[in-house]
């Protein structure tokens, strides 16, 4: 197992509970989606996976491969291989997209006793992954998300998938703000990352657009108010573009 969840209730600082017993279990290969209405916790459980300080766990554990990482920081939880990209990237002015990504790069290598990776490696791959990403080669020397655009910011986090390579990745809401070209091309580099012997990804979306261009089988859950009330293969998103989600509110008032 890659990520086990276990009874995961988690509450904002000022005490809102937010999560109310999430339980989920990813293997290696597996793709995973959530879905569900606005303010569900969708975002809160990616938080609280990536180690955002903001929310405090009052019950539960979050394996990962095996390991305990509830008290885990951030930076320890990314050297293991988690990454998250952001449903609103921050926008840091005077940090360029590359020197970035090199630093955050160097510190999983530092903490795996592995050589830093030199400028010109790191600039080789960054070209072959712009390219990939059909981003133009000025793009990865602009500072991070200032003033992109939100497909600009979407597409900016996946190429820091691609450079990171991570075992585990959470994409919130990676569709949101992409024109249909940039939806493609992200799609296309998301099927060419999946590794099923490597690596998993928990896809956060409102929309079945990505979903349908996926060519791997993938895991639904509908995460509502703070609970995964339902779990499924594909079908579960026709269910749900058809009828939305007043069903599953009725059922779990
Ligand atoms: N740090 C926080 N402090 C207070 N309330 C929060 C915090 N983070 C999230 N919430 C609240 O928790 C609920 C779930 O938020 P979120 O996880 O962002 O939902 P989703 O991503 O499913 O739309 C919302 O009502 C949101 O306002
Ligand atoms: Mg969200």
């Amino acid at each position: 197992m890659l990520l086990k969840i276990t009874n995961l209730h988690a509450n904002s600082k000022n005490g809102k509970e937010i999560l109310k017993g999430i339980n989920l279990n990813i293997k290696v290969g597996e793709i995973h989606v959530i879905m569900g209405p606005n303010a569900s916790g969708k975002s809160t459980l990616a938080s609280v996976i990536a180690g955002k300080q903001d929310y405090n766990i009052i019950k539960g554990n979050i394996l990962f491969l095996n390991k305990n990482i509830i008290n885990f920081s951030p930076d320890i939880r990314s050297h293991l291989g988690i990454f998250l990209t952001f449903q609103n990237p921050t926008e840091i002015p005077g940090l360029s997209i590359i020197n970035f990504v090199k630093n955050s790069i160097n510190s999983i290598r530092k903490a795996k006793n592995l050589q830093q990776i030199s400028s010109r490696e790191i600039l080789l791959k960054a070209r072959k992954i712009s390219s990939l990403l059909n981003i133009e080669k000025k793009f990865i020397y602009r500072f991070l998300n200032d003033g992109f655009s939100g497909g600009e910011k979407k597409l900016n986090e996946i190429f820091q998938m691609m450079m990171l390579n991570p075992i585990f990745t959470i994409l919130d809401e990676i569709d949101s703000g992409l024109d249909i070209d940039a939806l493609r091309t992200v799609s296309r580099v998301i099927n060419s990352f999946i590794n099923k012997k490597k690596n998993s990804i928990l896809i956060i979306t409102h929309y079945r657009r990505l979903l349908d261009y996926l060519n791997s089988d993938f895991i639904i859950h509908i995460l509502y108010n703070g609970k995964i009330i339902k779990s499924g293969t594909k079908q579960l998103v026709d269910v749900i573009e058809k009828e939305g989600y007043d069903w599953i509110k009725k059922n779990n008032k």
